[in-house]
């Protein structure tokens, strides 16, 4: 009985590691000033996972005094900004890391477009974000509203100026929801 009991605690090993070294991971980031950038590179070192950086078509202005206005009445409108270019082979990868900053509390509208632009079921959706100080907001509901079809795992947040020292943390994270690569 026990050998039998060991036998399959063994074959469910063997299964569950096979099928996860399988896994294809993609890092998926809208970043206006490049703390998100950094972090999502911090995830892709360390998953071994492809990226693609979301552009929009009409890029947001560098001075904040110009670019809040915009970015307001986006959110506002719950526009859908357009996407320079779109992720062709998303059907290829099992786990999406979505990455962004906080813009009043909330995803920027970037993200609706990009989530709402593809079907999720039978994937796994890992959001991040940076932010000011103020934490995630909702915006990791607004995710999981954007991708009802997709399982999730645990988000992670970092206040945007840390991003540059926060790669053991987002290591600690990794580890956490089992996303290290061997
Ligand atoms: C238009 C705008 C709105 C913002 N709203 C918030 C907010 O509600 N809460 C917060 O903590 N930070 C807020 N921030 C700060 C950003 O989330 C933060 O600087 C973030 O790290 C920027 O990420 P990025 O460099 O990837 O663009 C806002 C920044 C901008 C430009």
């Amino acid at each position: 009985m026990k050998q039998l009991f060991l036998m399959l605690v063994t074959a469910f090993a063997i299964t569950s590691c096979g099928q996860h070294a399988q896994e294809k991971t993609l890092v998926v980031y809208f970043s206006h000033t490049n703390n998100t950038a950094t972090i999502a590179e911090y995830i892709q070192s360390l998953t071994d996972a492809d990226t693609f950086r979301i552009e929009p078509v009409m890029p947001y202005p560098s001075v904040y005094e110009q670019h809040e206005p915009i970015a307001k009445k986006e959110r506002d409108e719950q526009a859908r900004p357009a996407l320079k270019a779109e992720v062709e082979n998303l059907n290829e990868y099992d786990v999406i890391f979505i990455g962004f900053p906080i813009w009043w509390e909330d995803a920027p509208m970037i993200i609706a477009t990009f989530l709402e632009n593809h079907d999720f079921t039978g994937k796994t959706v890992v959001p991040f974000c940076t932010h000011g100080g103020g934490g995630s907001g909702q915006a990791f509901d607004q995710v999981k509203k954007y991708a009802s079809s997709a399982k999730y795992l645990e988000g992670y947040q970092v206040k945007g100026s840390r991003a540059t020292s926060d790669k053991p943390n987002v290591e600690q994270w990794l580890k956490r929801i089992g996303r290290v690569k061997n």
